[in-house]
């Protein structure tokens, strides 16, 4: 290389990219390798071996410590002691909230609220920042679509687009507009790859997913979060079709850095670059180290491969310190885009206090909009206070707490809650009698002791509101159940109240879509309402009376029973699909029925091929029609946007919001196409009588897909589109997409 084209290289490099390769020049191959490495907290101090790997420019980032002053003392020591002065990366599981605690990611994508996610993510990042942190590990996008995996909760549920679309709002609440803002902390994007289809819904379990499906449904929410610049990604645990994450090098270096020309750094997960020879994909740490890194793995999540291998591979001639300079480049780039070398420390004072009014507002109203009312005879809601003189409020979840914060929730603190009862109380406010019976010690308690009291109470009130569920303990990480129906004795207590005839509201708070079919026609209505947080107490009180209209839509498929999963809606045809007319329950079948009599279709003999709840489903205390859905063309060519409107009237008395939401059908593909897909929604507020038009624009790329060369194309051909309030909308339309000339 001429001098001349080193000039212009170095012209080409940005500022940063110029700090960053000054910094690198300077550095031993042992202070490389420290940045690479990253290290748990102590929790509150600092042992004396943490202090001196920081001394020695061992340690890149530091997980797991909240205290402030601590937190300081690290960057002290990293800034001031070390020989090159390089800032710790202080990361932390902020997962839906710091302090004030938001729903559940997937209560969150009920709300199918972008801004709220945002807003949220802002709030946890600012919360977060007040104790140094300036890193966390989310947003968790993987695609789930079975709700026995406990990480469920953690997700945006089923759909790439939904996902794809919370994904991002998700990094802009963290990110903000710029790293260095003082509110902004580093996003992650995990779990890298395919976590979510793991065997069984068992966590860390193998997950098999052919590449098509892989990039058609896996992949596209870490493609859109890549292109809005989160700054980090994470390796998945998961042995993905035979190659674990954190040493796949086609997932991490052909897929994420060349196709996607992802700029930011990627860590491991908590020891998974150690596991790789637990899965059998190595045989000793040693390779461990050299696949990670030939992968791509910049950062070692809390194992020590790289610390103790990486010397010795370079001296092998097995790495080369090419490789090690890239990913040294990596991670000092993210700590120079957060402003962490000028701004090191944390000052509590310069930002808002945890739990203020402003946070607590934005967590209510994330809880009111996540709430689904899945059910709802005879309108038993909202409660109308004129006519009710009565109301029992049964359950273990009803006070509790702690219980409604949910999974990941380290730094969130039951103290804080507003309890449901505690909120029912002050909107009632004297206008009718509460009795509590708390019925079960836990959602999981087999004692029915307690029971008669329970019956007693609901039989002398108006009306019983049962707050049921499933502990925080049931979901999230290494939280999988078998079979997801209310655990404990919860389904026999609704048993016993249904006997009394007084009106049953069923609250429930999970982790993830519960099957409800043994009880649900024993109750009136059901709101479900995930894990709500901090703030769920006021926001249920406000939807159970109506002060608010439910609003949330089912991010996932609640199936009837285990055996249906996987189900989810944008599931393939089939050449031989389920349909109405030949669907028999195996109870109806006539002794010694032929073989073919019944006819031959993808369904099950024991239960119907239909969901208990379908995608997108929520009621809400008012109805919308939907009407004259209109297309800007139905021959749509190449590049040309498609103008899609639809007008929604709300029918009711009410003022209420609705998500209007699009789907597509591809009738033809040269891979087999989804029966539905989810191309666009919109939360819309319209008022008693009011009818809105809600505009969508569909690009080319809108009906592209990866083909069966793995080629990301449009196909000419038929389309069917469809608008209305879930995946099974009514309302339908056509076009074709023209051949390209
Ligand atoms: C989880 C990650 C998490 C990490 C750090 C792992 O066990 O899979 O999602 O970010 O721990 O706590």
């Amino acid at each position: 290389m001429s001098l001349n084209n080193v000039q212009h290289l170095h012209q080409s490099f940005s500022e940063e990219e110029q700090k960053v390769q000054q910094l690198l020049s300077a550095m031993t191959l042992s202070e490389k390798i420290g940045q690479m490495s990253q290290f748990s907290g102590n929790e509150g101090f600092i042992s004396p071996d943490l202090a001196e790997a920081v001394k020695a420019g061992k340690v890149g980032s530091v997980l797991n410590e909240v205290d402030v002053n601590v937190v300081n003392q690290l960057q002290h020591i990293a800034v001031n002691e070390t020989r090159l002065g390089i800032p710790l990366l202080i990361g932390r599981d902020v997962i839906h909230g710091f302090k004030t605690i938001m729903p559940i990611p997937l209560g969150q994508a009920a709300s199918w609220s972008k801004d709220l996610v945002k807003q949220g993510a802002k709030v946890a990042a600012i919360e977060a920042k007040t104790r140094g942190i300036n890193w966390t590990f989310a947003p968790m996008i993987d695609i789930s679509r079975d709700p026995r995996w406990g990480r469920i909760a953690e997700s945006f549920g089923e759909d790439p687009f939904l996902s794809s679309v919370l994904g991002v709002a998700m990094v802009q609440g963290f990110q903000g507009n710029s790293l260095k803002d003082k509110g902004s902390i580093a996003a992650c994007a995990k779990h890298f790859a395919g976590y979510g289809a793991s065997e069984s819904g068992r966590d860390y379990n193998t997950a098999n997913i052919p590449e098509n499906e892989l990039r058609n449904v896996y992949l596209p929410p870490f493609k859109a979060v890549a292109d809005a610049g989160v700054a980090t990604f994470m390796a998945s645990f998961s042995d993905l079709n035979g190659v674990p994450a954190s040493g796949n090098e086609w997932l991490m270096k052909q897929v994420l850095r060349k196709e996607w020309q992802y700029q930011g750094f990627v860590v491991s997960d908590w020891d998974s670059i150690r596991q790789l020879s637990v899965h059998g994909f190595t045989q000793d740490d040693k390779q461990s180290a050299y696949e990670a890194v030939n992968a791509g793995i910049d950062m070692e999540m809390v194992s020590s491969t790289y610390q103790n291998h990486i010397e010795d591979l370079i001296a092998d001639g097995k790495l080369i310190i090419a490789q090690i300079n890239t990913m040294v480049a990596n991670i000092l780039t993210v700590k120079f885009k957060l402003g962490l070398f000028e701004n090191p420390f944390t000052n509590q004072d310069d930002l808002p206090k945890v739990l203020n009014q402003q946070h607590l507002a934005i967590a209510k109203q994330s809880a009111l909009q996540s709430c689904v009312l899945l059910k709802n005879s005879a309108n038993t809601l909202p409660i109308n206070l004129n006519k009710t003189n009565s109301i029992a409020v049964i359950g273990p979840l009803a006070n509790d707490g702690y219980e409604q914060l949910g999974t990941w929730i380290f730094d969130g603190e039951g103290k804080d809650s507003k309890n449901c009862l505690d909120a029912i109380k002050d909107v009632v406010n004297g206008d009718a009698e509460i009795h509590f019976e708390q019925a079960l010690s836990n959602t999981r308690s087999k004692d029915t002791q307690y029971f008669t009291n329970a019956v007693a109470t609901a039989e002398k009130s108006d009306v019983a509101i049962l707050f049921l569920g499933e502990e925080s303990i049931l979901s999230g990480e290494a939280h999988c159940r078998s079979n997801i129906d209310l655990p404990g004795c919860q389904e026999q207590l609704i048993e016993a109240i249904a006997k009394t005839n007084t009106p049953i509201i069923l609250v429930v708070m999970a982790g993830r879509p519960l099957t409800l079919t043994n009880i649900i026609d024993k109750v009136d209505s059901v709101l479900y309402a995930w894990h709500p947080g901090t703030m769920g107490g006021p926001a249920i009180a406000d939807l159970l009376f109506g002060k608010q209209s439910p609003s949330g839509k089912l991010p996932v498929t609640f199936p009837r029973n285990v055996g249906q999963i996987p189900m989810y809606y944008a599931h393939k045809h089939t050449g031989k699909p389920a349909s109405q007319d030949m669907y028999v329950h195996m109870d109806d079948i006539p002794q010694r029925a032929p073989q073919t009599s019944l006819g031959m279709a993808a369904t099950h003999l024991d239960t119907h091929f239909s969901p208990l709840f379908p995608f997108g489903f929520g009621l809400s205390y008012t109805h919308f029609k939907y009407q004259n859905l209109l297309l800007s063309t139905d021959k749509l060519k190449f590049n040309q946007p498609l103008k899609v409107t639809v007008e929604v009237l709300n029918t009711g008395d009410i003022d209420a919001d609705e998500i209007v939401q699009l789907y597509l059908r591809d009738l033809v593909g040269s891979v087999t196409r989804p029966v539905k897909e989810l191309k666009g929604f919109e939360r819309v507020h319209i008022k008693a009588g009011e009818t809105k038009t809600v505009t969508f624009t569909l690009d080319t790329k809108d009906l592209a897909f990866f083909d069966r060369n793995m080629r990301f194309n449009a196909e000419p051909g038929e389309f069917l589109l469809w608008i209305g309030g879930n995946c099974e909308a009514q309302l339908m339309a056509s076009f074709s997409l023209e051949e390209e000339h």
